[in-house]
């Protein structure tokens, strides 16, 4: 039997690391080509040799996409170079937890623009080969996959601007589903609760000690739960459209 991404395109935000990586290799497994998008190309050329080791076809691009251009630039090279964009991760994010309060806002703004700017200028700049894809492909549908948060829909003190990001990441999402259902570009809207992988290294050292105590006492989930649950989602027949994913581990309450 065919595998059910067989001579479709991904294009995988933030796959140098965590659930990014992890998607990248499930969406392979299913027989996607992948370009795996970061700013650290050697994480990003390993795992690339890796999927491609197992048969299937990579593509590492460095990027920041923060840069509106380099954005559009890793859009056009997966494109270009692997024939099309039939499924988009937009996963790269950053969670940089803290009171309001004496906040140095350098941080809110690297949310701001990863969380947001950089979702929205990525799946702008991937849409007209997501239509094409939707209107040629044998599948005949393209996907958006973005990865939003229990914080996208509960918000906590000491989250905020996190918060903020995550829950316009729900809004977009579901705009965008209005506005392209009929044209067969699905979107699905993921939200993990804590998954172990670097996130929670980026934070101040402070708040970063109140998180951990957090989820000390529970076995979190692991990149590979979210990454299946995206390989599902995507996997769904043209008729069915999965469009919000809540993934709490089992023993996280809040
Ligand atoms: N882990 C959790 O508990 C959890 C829970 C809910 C939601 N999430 C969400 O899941 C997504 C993935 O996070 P993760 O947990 O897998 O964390 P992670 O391992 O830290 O992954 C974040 C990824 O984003 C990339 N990235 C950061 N800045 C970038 C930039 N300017 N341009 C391009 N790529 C950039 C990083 O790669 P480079 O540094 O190489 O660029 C990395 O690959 C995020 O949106 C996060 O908010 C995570």
């Amino acid at each position: 039997m065919q595998n059910p991404l067989e001579g479709a395109v991904a294009l995988v935000t933030g796959a140098s690391s965590g659930i990014g990586a992890a998607t990248a290799r499930a969406l392979a497994a299913e027989g996607a080509k992948v370009a795996v998008v970061a700013r650290r190309l050697e994480r990003l050329e390993r795992l690339a040799a890796e999927i491609g080791g197992g048969g299937h076809t990579a593509l590492a691009i460095r990027a920041d996409i923060t840069e509106p251009a380099q954005a559009v630039e890793a859009v056009g090279r997966t494109a270009d170079e692997l024939g099309g964009i039939d499924v988009l991760v937009n996963n790269a994010g950053v969670m940089l937890l803290g009171p309001i309060e004496n906040a140095p806002t350098e941080e809110w703004d690297r949310m701001i623009d990863l969380n947001l700017k950089a979702l929205i200028n990525t799946t702008h700049a991937a849409l007209p080969h997501l239509l094409d894809a939707a209107r040629e492909s044998e599948r005949g549908c393209a996907d958006v996959v973005n990865i939003s948060s229990v914080a996208g829909r509960v918000a906590r003190a000491g989250v905020g601007v996190y918060n903020l990001t995550k829950h316009g990441v729900g809004a977009f999402s579901e705009s965008f589903r209005q506005e392209f259902a009929s044209r067969h570009v699905r979107s699905t809207l993921i939200e993990p609760g804590a998954v172990e992988t670097e996130l929670v290294s980026h934070v101040r050292e402070d708040a970063r000690e109140i998180v951990e105590k957090r989820f000390a006492e529970i076995t979190r989930l692991q990149a590979e739960d979210i990454s299946e649950t995206i390989a599902f989602a995507v996997t769904r027949p043209r008729h069915v459209s999965l469009n919000e994913i809540l993934i709490r581990p089992t023993e996280q309450v809040g």
